[in-house]
């Protein structure tokens, strides 16, 4: 099974499955994110999931957000109505190929999302595409340690999410940014090095 099926599979539980990890830790990273978010302009979310982020964005910002799951972007739905004042538009698409034409957003943002695209790589090349050449890129992931206690735990964690969400626990993100592209301006370290943001830009 895809990681898009897999995602449809669990759209129904998965704020559930995450509300403990959610209330004690990532709401505080996703406030962080937001503080590198430019006050204006266009944001594009990639892998917007059931809308998480949603209420997090400043009212001036029009965000669109992606993801190829119609099963997460049902619930993310039901979320756009806090997402009051300004523009919030969701769509179905692959982040691996969007149809989006080039330099159209001033930043592109990711929250856990790059550990289960399919192939991260090309998912980042294309966020290069679409962001303006003075766009920024934040990525929040979670990644592979350089500590190999800690890698571990991680590859005995991959065995479950694997298989029932199609994410991988031991990619290396920073690797990948890099290969796609970025120019990485600020990393932020919240869980070890485990748990990341990257703040980037396009090299010039
Ligand atoms: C772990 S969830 C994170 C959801 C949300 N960003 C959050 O912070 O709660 C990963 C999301 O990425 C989406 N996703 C994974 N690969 C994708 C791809 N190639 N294109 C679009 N969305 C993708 C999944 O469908 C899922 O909604």
């Amino acid at each position: 099974m895809e990681a898009k099926e897999k995602y449809n599979r669990v759209s129904c539980i998965y704020d559930f499955l995450e509300a403990v990890m959610e209330n004690s830790a990532f709401s505080r990273y996703r406030m962080i994110l937001m503080k590198e978010l430019p006050c204006n302009g266009k944001v594009l979310e990639i892998g917007i999931g059931t809308g998480k982020n949603i209420s997090y964005y400043p009212s001036s910002v029009e965000v669109t957000g992606i993801d190829f799951s119609i099963g997460m972007l049902k619930f993310a739905k039901k979320r756009q109505k806090a997402f009051q004042g300004s523009k919030l538009t969701l769509l179905e698409m692959d982040a691996q190929n969007m149809t989006f034409e080039s330099n159209t957003f001033d930043a592109v943002v990711s929250t856990f999302v790059f550990c289960t695209v399919p192939d991260p790589v090309k998912g980042l090349k294309e966020a290069k595409r679409v962001l303006k050449k003075e766009g920024k890129a934040i990525f929040l992931e979670h990644m592979r340690s350089q500590n190999g206690f800690i890698n571990t735990f991680l590859y005995l964690a991959n065995v479950i999410t694997k298989p029932l969400f199609g994410t991988s626990t031991v990619r290396d993100t920073k690797r990948n940014i890099l290969q796609a592209g970025f120019e990485i301006e600020k990393e932020i370290h919240l869980v070890f090095d485990v748990v990341r943001i990257f703040v980037c830009t396009k090299k010039t």
